[in-house]
C-alpha cells in the first residue's frame, strides 16, 4: 500500500515529486525515497515520513536535480521499516532504480536464483528481486529495458505497480501493474505516474488508469506505448477528472480526519443527491435502476467488504432485511475469498470500498464474478479499480478521505446503502407507502441533524479529557446501532491505541461484564426506542460495576441521562436511519482523545489508508 509517483517532462522534477510524496503519504509513512537522474542516478532514501527525506536531502552534498525521477512513500510488508529497505531499489550495476507497490509472492525463490547467479542483495524486501531480474533479464537476452521490464514480470507471482527508471535511458520512464492501482497523467509536455490521481490533479486533468499486467512506456516527448504482458497493445481512453485542488487540502482544520468529521452534512446530502426525492417520494439510483428486474428477483444478498466499509455493510443487513425483505449475509471479504463460498444466479452481492483498491476486497468480487454473481459496488474514489470491475454500482461522492480513520466514507455508504434499501423495498413492495414516506422525509434532515451534533463539539472534548488515560474501553449498542458500536471501538483503537471492543449490549453478560471496573469507559449508544428498558438495565449493570457511562441519548431521553456519568444528546430519528447519526459524536470522541494522547490522528501508527496488500 505505498504511495508512488512518478515524473519526466522540462521542470525539476525533485519538489514536485516530494510534493506529490505528501499527498501519497496517507498511503504509508514508514520510509519514503527519491530516485533523480540528471547524467548519474541519485537515490535519496530515509525511514520515517516524507518531511525526514526532506530534512535529509536538505544536508545531503548532492543537489536533488533532474527532470525525470520518482519517489516512494512505503508501508513494509517484507523487512523493517529502515533506510535500506526503503524504495527505490537499484539494480547490481547500479543503472536501473525501482519503486513498487504490492507484494512478490514468489521471490524467495526468484532470490536464490538470482543469488545462485552472483546477484548480491542490499535490502530485505520483496521489491529487490523485482530490479535485479530485470537486469539478469536485460543482460542475458540483450533486451531493451521495455521488453526486459515485461519478460521479467512474466516470471513474477503478486500484486505490483511499479516505476523503472534506467540510467541509459535518460528519457524514458517505464511503469507496470497488476492487482495494485497505477494512473498516468498527460499534462502539457510532462508526464506522471501514480497510484491515485492525487498528486497529478496540480498539473493536469487528464489520466489513463492502466489495467492489470499493462506495461506503460513514456518517453519525454509525448510518446508513451501501453501493451500488456501478452503483447497486446491497449488503447486506453483518456478520462478528465473531476477532482478539485482544494478538496486535496485540511482547509483551515488541523487534520484531516477533523476536516472530513465536519464535512459530513455536505458530504451526506452529496452522496443523496438526484437519488431522493422526498416531496414527490422517490428514491432512485442508477446504477440499480438498469438491472432491478435482476436485483428485486434476488433471493438473498451477499454484502463483502473489510473494517469500516464492513461494519456499513452490517448495518445494511439490518436495513435491507427490514425495508426490502431480502436476507443478507455480511462477509469480511478476506474470509470470504478463502473459502469456497456457495454463490448462486440470482444472488446479488454487494461489495464496499472507500478507496475501491482494497486487495481482499478486489479478490472476493473477482471470486463472485468467476460464479456468475453480478456484482454491484458502493464505492467512492472514482475509477478506481472496484468501481472499474464490479457490473454495476454506485458512487458515494464524499470526495477525496485522506485521513486514514474513515469518517465521511461511513456515513456517505450508509445513506447509499439505506436509498437502496428504499428503492428495492418499494420496488417489491414489501414497505407500507407511509413508512416509506416517512424514511424519505427523515433522510432528508440527517445532514441539518448531523450538523446539530456537530455543535457539541467541546462537550465531547470534555468528556474525552476525562476518559483519555484509560487502557480499555468498551462500546455497547442494539439493533441498528450494535454495528455502531463495533465502528466506535475501531475509531478509538486506530488512532489513540486505546484496546476496544464493540459488543451488542445484551452479549455483555456473557464475558465482557468481568471486563468492568471503575477504570473501564463504557459507550453505550442507547438511543433506540425499540430496546430501551434493555439498555436502561444494561447501563445499570454497568453502573453496578462502577463502570463509566458515557451514553449516546435522545435528546427527549429522561431516565438514561440521570443514571449515565456523561451523555451526548442527539436529535431523534427512525430507527434504521440513527446510525448517520449516532456514530457522529464517536467519531469525534476518538479524535479528541487521540490528540490529547499525543498520537498522530490522520496518520496513525502501522497502519495505511487503502490496504492493496492482502
Ligand atoms: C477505517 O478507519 C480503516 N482505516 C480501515 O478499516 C478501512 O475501512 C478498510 O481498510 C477498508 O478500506 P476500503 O473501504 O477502502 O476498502
Ligand atoms: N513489499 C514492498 C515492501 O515491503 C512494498 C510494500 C507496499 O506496497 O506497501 O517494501
Amino acid at each position: 500500500m505505498c504511495g508512488i509517483v512518478a515524473y519526466i517532462g522540462k521542470k525539476e522534477a525533485y519538489p514536485l515529486i516530494v510534493d506529490g510524496l505528501r499527498k501519497m503519504e496517507y498511503r504509508g509513512y514508514d520510509s519514503a525515497g527519491v530516485a533523480l537522474l540528471d547524467q548519474e542516478l541519485s537515490i535519496y532514501k530515509k525511514k520515517g515520513k516524507v518531511q525526514d527525506l526532506e530534512n535529509f536531502v536538505l544536508n545531503s552534498k548532492i543537489k536533488p536535480t533532474g527532470t525525470i525521477g520518482m519517489g516512494h512513500t512505503r508501508w513494509a510488508t517484507h523487512g523493517e521499516p529502515s533506510d535500506r529497505n526503503s524504495h527505490p531499489h537499484t539494480s547490481g550495476n547500479g543503472d536501473l532504480a525501482l519503486i513498487h507497490n504490492g507484494i512478490i509472492e514468489n521471490y524467495a525463490t526468484l532470490k536464490d536464483a538470482l543469488i545462485e547467479l552472483g546477484h548480491t542483495f542490499k535490502s530485505d524486501t520483496d521489491t529487490e528481486v523485482l530490479v535485479h531480474l530485470i537486469e539478469e533479464i536485460q543482460k542475458k537476452y540483450d533486451l531493451p529495458i521495455e521488453e526486459a521490464v515485461k519478460k521479467s514480470l512474466e516470471k513474477v507471482v503478486g500484486a505490483y505497480a511499479i516505476v523503472v527508471m534506467d540510467k541509459k535511458n535518460p528519457d524514458l520512464i517505464i511503469g507496470a501493474r497488476n492487482s495494485s492501482p497505477l494512473v498516468f497523467g498527460l499534462g502539457e509536455d510532462e508526464f506522471f505516474l501514480a497510484s491515485d490521481a492525487s498528486p497529478i490533479i496540480k498539473y493536469t486533468n487528464k489520466v489513463i488508469y492502466l489495467e492489470d499486467e499493462d506495461v506503460i512506456s513514456i518517453h519525454r516527448n509525448g510518446e508513451y506505448k501501453i501493451s500488456n504482458l501478452q503483447n497486446k497493445t491497449n488503447n486506453h481512453q483518456i478520462k478528465e477528472l473531476d477532482l478539485k485542488l482544494e478538496e486535496l487540502e485540511k482547509g483551515g482544520f488541523d487534520h484531516f480526519m477533523l476536516k472530513e468529521i465536519y464535512q459530513q452534512p455536505a458530504t451526506i446530502e452529496q452522496s443523496m443527491k438526484g437519488r431522493l426525492n422526498a416531496s414527490e417520494g422517490w428514491a432512485i439510483l442508477g446504477g440499480m435502476s438498469q438491472h432491478i428486474n435482476r436485483i428485486s428477483k434476488s433471493k438473498r444478498i451477499i454484502m463483502m467488504a473489510c473494517g469500516t466499509s464492513w461494519h456499513s455493510a452490517l448495518i445494511g443487513e439490518y436495513l435491507f432485511e427490514e425495508i426490502a425483505r431480502i436476507p443478507v449475509e455480511v462477509e469480511y471479504a478476506s474470509e470470504f475469498r478463502y473459502r469456497n463460498p456457495i454463490i448462486y444466479e440470482d444472488d446479488f452481492i454487494i461489495a464496499l470500498s472507500q478507496s475501491g483498491e482494497t486487495a481482499d476486497t478486489l479478490a472476493a468480487i473477482e471470486i463472485a464474478k468467476e460464479k456468475g454473481a453480478f456484482v454491484y459496488g458502493i464505492v467512492n474514489v472514482v475509477g478506481s479499480s472496484i468501481a472499474r470491475i464490479t457490473d454495476s454500482g454506485s458512487y458515494i461522492h464524499a470526495g477525496p478521505e485522506i485521513g486514514v480513520a474513515s469518517t465521511k466514507a461511513f456515513t456517505s455508504q450508509l445513506s447509499v446503502i439505506t436509498l437502496m434499501a428504499l428503492y428495492l423495498g418499494h420496488e417489491r413492495g414489501k414497505i407500507s407507502e407511509g413508512y416509506y414516506r416517512q424514511l424519505l422525509n427523515e433522510l432528508e434532515t440527517v445532514p441539518r441533524k448531523v450538523e446539530q451534533i456537530l455543535k457539541k463539539n467541546d462537550h465531547i472534548k470534555y468528556i474525552a479529557s476525562e476518559i483519555k488515560n484509560a487502557s480499555n474501553a468498551l462500546y455497547l449498542g442494539r439493533g441498528y446501532n450494535f454495528p455502531v458500536a463495533l465502528e466506535g471501538a475501531l475509531k478509538l483503537k486506530e488512532i489513540s491505541y486505546i484496546h476496544a471492543e464493540g459488543y451488542p449490549a445484551a452479549e455483555m453478560k456473557h464475558g465482557p461484564i468481568a471486563l468492568i471496573d471503575m477504570y473501564m469507559p463504557v459507550v453505550v449508544i442507547a438511543t433506540n426506542k425499540s430496546a430501551y428498558e434493555k439498555i436502561v438495565s444494561n447501563i445499570q449493570e454497568v453502573k453496578a460495576r462502577k463502570g463509566i457511562v458515557i451514553a449516546i441519548i435522545n435528546e427527549d431521553d429522561t431516565m438514561i441521562r440521570e443514571i449515565a456519568d456523561f451523555f451526548i444528546e442527539i436529535p431523534a430519528i427512525a430507527e434504521p436511519l440513527s446510525p448517520l447519526l449516532s456514530v457522529i459524536p464517536l467519531q469525534l470522541l476518538s479524535y479528541h482523545i487521540a490528540l490529547m494522547r499525543g498520537c498522530n490522528v490522520d496518520q496513525p501508527r502501522n497502519l495505511a489508508k487503502s490496504v492493496t496488500v492482502e
